[in-house]
């Protein structure tokens, strides 16, 4: 396998049969991520493209508001659960846009489901590491498999949770992105069944792949504000001067405050949470930089090696906002940002994301401080730059003091 260090060449390859292979055998067929490049992707990114779509997206802006204010009063009350509390945000987001199902605990019947389910497919698709799945009979293996049972429930339980609040005619109070479409189909339509398995599967791929890359970065923006007090307090500053301290920022503010959203750039190149996005296939045998990559060969876009590039970012390794303060500015456009991959593959919930972490971002600078933790005798407790591995890395866990920065978190509405 070659690692592809140029994202231009990368938009030829389409999403290779070991990866499609792998989520068949954990039963992950729905997930739009793995599809060949074909009709049924095509109708799938439709549905994604009609609903994910920059002016779409501004419906879900009160969900993610509300549920990143939670966030930081989660983080206020707890601040030692932080991890959890970053989870709980980013699965409320998806499931209430999506289902207009709420997760108010952090033991939700559903997330558990969800995380066993997740925890089984992180062990499919990393390559070798479970033999089995690449043999070619593995996706004739029973639907009663272990492990395939979280991944039905997965899709199935929210969905009956949307289609029952439905039926008894909750759906304009709880509105959900399911029930929405499912509305809009006609029950006579000859394709009826097939649009509705569409619409249930860009649902659960959302939870898929929205939910914890989502996690990922907000997480990644702690470590950084931890690791570098002197940024946060100028960021800090910006707010305080463009919003002042009697109201908190808003998405309309988001043009107004350049360096929160160089910070947010900077988030988003420190640590991709998909180092290697997703493995591609070349469909015809090409030539890159001295390499014949024959037609079939397995590719990863390496995002890691793209993000430090030196040639793009000096002295990648550390977190410099102002990299993106130069001529251009920081506000460059959503395609700029490599984290969400390229070509027709790009992630089709990037919108969404884009909204959910800067929100995250400016609501965190704007109410809390947060610092290294200290011990009992009062010494910073050593914070690492360190993710765990896999197909989606986050930090390592890390210690930190999350304290109200001042008064602005009382200016959070109670639901
Ligand atoms: C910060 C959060 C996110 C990151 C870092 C991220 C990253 C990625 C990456 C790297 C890919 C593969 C792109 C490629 O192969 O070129 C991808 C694909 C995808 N993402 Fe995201 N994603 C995020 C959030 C979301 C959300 C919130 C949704 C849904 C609401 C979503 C839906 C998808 C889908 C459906 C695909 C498959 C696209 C296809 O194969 O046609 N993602 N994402």
């Amino acid at each position: 396998m070659l690692p592809v260090n140029c994202w231009r060449s990368v938009g030829r390859f389409t999403p290779t049969d070991l990866f499609t292979t792998m989520d068949e055998l954990g039963g992950w067929h729905f997930n739009v991520g793995a599809m060949p490049y074909n009709d049924t992707w095509r109708k799938h990114r439709r549905l994604y493209q009609q609903n994910f779509r920059p002016v779409a997206v501004q419906k879900i802006q009160p969900i993610q508001r509300r549920k990143i204010h939670d966030l930081v009063i989660n983080l206020l009350n707890s601040p030692e659960d932080f991890d959890q509390h970053v989870s709980t945000a980013t699965e409320a987001i998806i499931m209430t846009t999506l289902y207009g199902y709420d997760i108010a605990k952090t033991d939700d019947p559903f997330v558990e489901v969800a995380e066993k389910a997740m925890r089984l497919r992180a062990i499919f698709l990393i390559p070798g590491s479970f033999p089995i799945s690449e043999l070619p009979f593995a996706k004739y293996l029973p639907s009663w498999a272990p492990g395939c049972e979280y991944t039905k429930e997965l899709q199935d339980r929210p969905f009956k949770f949307a289609m029952e609040q439905k039926s008894k005619g909750k759906a304009a109070s709880i509105s959900s992105l399911v029930t929405d479409l499912v509305e809009q189909l006609q029950e006579d339509d000859p394709d009826y069944a097939q649009k509705l398995q569409h619409i249930r599967n860009m649902a659960s791929t959302s939870y898929l792949a929205g939910n914890t890359t989502t996690k990922s970065v907000i997480l990644t923006f702690m470590l950084a504000m931890t690791l570098n007090p002197h940024i946060q307090t100028k960021a800090q500053e910006e707010i305080d001067r463009v919003i002042g301290t009697n109201r908190l920022p808003d998405f309309s503010d988001r043009e107004k405050l350049p360096y929160v959203e160089a910070v947010y750039r900077e988030t988003m190149r420190w640590y991709p949470p998909a180092p290697l996005g997703t493995p591609r296939k070349a469909m015809q045998t090409d030539c890159y930089n001295g390499y014949c990559i024959p037609e079939g060969t397995t590719v990863y876009p390496n995002l890691w090696a793209m993000s430090r590039d030196e040639t793009l970012y000096h002295e990648p390794h550390q977190f410099i906002p102002e990299r993106f303060l130069d001529s251009s500015g920081p506000f460059t456009g959503i395609n700029d940002i490599l984290l969400f991959g390229f070509g027709r593959r790009v992630c089709a919930g990037r919108y969404l994301a884009d909204a959910s972490v800067w929100m995250a971002v400016v609501s965190i600078l704007t109410t809390l401080r947060l610092e290294k933790a200290k011990d009992v005798e009062g010494n910073e407790v050593h914070v690492e730059w360190n993710y765990t591995d896999g197909l989606i890395c986050f930090p390592r866990q890390f210690r930190c003091s999350i304290t109200p920065r001042g008064p602005q978190y009382l200016l959070i509405s109670p639901e």
